[in-house]
């Protein structure tokens, strides 16, 4: 998908990886970004239009899509991960990391599918993780939404060929965001402009599947041995 001169709009966009996709967009020549977040007065890129939304809420979802009626493509960044196992943690909160991530993009592809549709097809890219295709002690339902966003992808890419837009799933791993440096973590990660920059160019070239880096390489090829969980090495093991 040619990306200059596109119009764009990206979830989360407030923070972290949401506000690099939004940046380098920009930088790319997109025509306009929507740079939506739950509070939009967090949005702080020059350049962008600011957009409410909540992608857990129908009627924000549905104002969204009336408002950005001019979107090419689509970007699912949005997510929380809060840390919950599926035997004893908090029920609620697996509830909500479901929510974001499957029903919530669901929610925004229903949405978009349609706009894109007019636009001559246009992309959506989903934000997944190596966590798609792992387990993670300590936040596996993180670990179980992200699969099913995965599984969403691939679905949806298969629904939304016959109108001719592009469906790609970003995969990858410890990205330093504020979340991530939230954890206090010793260990090597991403930095975020580098993740962006590769999935950008995924878009571009056309690939429905983008794996960005070492964790998400590491993973997929796990996927053909015997289930495992992701163990993240810290530098001073
Ligand atoms: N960082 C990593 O290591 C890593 C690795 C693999 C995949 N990912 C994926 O990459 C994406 C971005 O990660 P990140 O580290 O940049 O996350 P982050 O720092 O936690 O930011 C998440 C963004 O999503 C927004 N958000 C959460 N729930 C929302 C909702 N219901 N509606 C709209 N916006 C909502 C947050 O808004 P508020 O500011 O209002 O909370 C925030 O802007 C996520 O999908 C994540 O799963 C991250």
């Amino acid at each position: 998908m040619e990306l200059q001169g596109c119009t764009a709009l990206v979830t989360g966009a407030n923070r972290d990886l949401g506000r690099v996709f939004a940046q380098q967009l920009l930088e790319r020549g997109a025509r306009k970004v929507y740079a939506t977040a739950r509070n939009a007065e967090l949005v702080d890129l020059p350049g962008v239009e600011a957009l409410r939304l909540d992608i857990t809420d129908p009627r924000s979802v549905a104002a969204a899509a009336e408002v950005a009626g001019d979107v090419t493509l689509l970007v699912n960044n949005a997510g929380v991960s809060l840390s919950q196992n599926l035997v004893d943690g908090d029920l609620d909160k697996i509830r909500l990391v479901v929510e974001t991530h499957l029903f919530g993009t669901l929610q925004m592809i229903r949405a978009f599918a349609p706009v894109l549709s007019a636009h001559g097809g246009g992309a959506i890219l989903n934000v997944l993780s190596n966590l798609s295709w792992m387990s993670f002690d300590g936040n596996n339902s993180y670990a179980v939404a992200k699969a099913a966003q995965w599984s969403l992808t691939n679905g949806v890419r298969l629904e939304l060929a016959r109108q001719g837009t592009l469906v790609s799933g970003l995969v990858f791993g410890p990205t330093e965001t504020e979340t991530m440096k939230a954890y206090n973590l010793d260990a090597v990660m991403n930095d975020p402009a580098d993740i962006v920059r590769t999935a950008l160019d995924g878009i571009a070239a056309g690939r429905i599947e983008i794996v960005a880096d070492e964790f998400g390489a590491a993973a997929k090829a796990s996927l053909s041995g015997e289930p495992r969980g992701f163990v993240l090495a810290t530098t001073s093991s």
